[in-house]
């Protein structure tokens, strides 16, 4: 089965409770974090997470656009995230590792989030431990940008071998994502997907989030 993880950095920040109530039929909440860092823009943080945790049933999942993750993963966990998703390229191998042990330490999910120019062999040393591989389908940093469809191959490639590594695995696509590239991202292998645009601009976001499953 597909799943919808709506994006809250396209609703309206002053509502964030009415818009994420808006995106109940959806099967998680994705939050956006950035520290001006590792991606040019800021978004929001743990006071968030933690507020927002009460306005819904649906699991958090959180992508940490933040230099350095292991700092912070297990306050995102105490604020109320079920999946907490790190990127290869901004830390360590090690402290990459150590953030995953960390994650699971607190009894949530974990993953690793690769960008565009990362090559798809930079999720090995990870697979055995990710509850979610997120592959990038835009730069990070920004909603609204369009879908690169040259990460098909790539996406392919790591859903080869979560078929063959770790099939409990999900394969979590993040960016333009709309009622044309969902299509391109299912056949392709891609279970989970991130929308932003997509379902708040939306005048119908329950019809929205039914078209973007395929
Ligand atoms: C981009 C974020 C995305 C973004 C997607 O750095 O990780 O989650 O909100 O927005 P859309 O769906 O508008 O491309
Ligand atoms: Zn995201």
């Amino acid at each position: 089965m597909i799943k919808i993880s709506p994006s809250i950095l396209a609703a309206d920040f002053a509502n964030l409770e009415r818009d994420i109530r808006r995106v109940s039929s959806a099967d998680y909440v994705h939050v956006d974090v950035m520290d001006g860092l590792f991606v040019p823009n800021i978004t929001i943080g743990i006071p968030v997470v933690k507020a927002i945790r009460p306005t819904t049933d649906l699991p958090l999942d959180v992508h940490l656009m933040i230099e350095r993750p292991v700092r912070y993963v297990e306050q995102f966990c105490d604020a109320g995230a079920d999946i907490v998703t790190v990127h290869v390229e901004a830390d360590t191998q090690e402290n990459t590792l150590r953030c995953l042990e960390l994650i699971h330490g607190k009894g949530k999910r974990a993953g690793v989030v690769v960008k565009p120019k990362t090559p798809a062999q930079a999720v090995l040393p990870f697979l055995s431990q990710c509850d979610m591989i997120l592959v990038m389908t835009v730069e990070p940093g920004f909603g609204g940008q369009s879908f690169m469809a040259d990460m098909m191959p790539k996406l392919r490639q790591i859903r080869a071998w979560i078929d063959a590594k770790n099939p409990a695995c999900e394969l979590e696509v993040d960016g333009g994502i709309d009622p044309v590239t969902c299509k391109t991202v299912i056949e392709n292998g891609a279970n989970v997907l991130v929308a932003g645009s997509a379902v708040y601009k939306s005048d119908d976001i329950p019809g929205r989030i039914a078209q973007l499953r395929g």
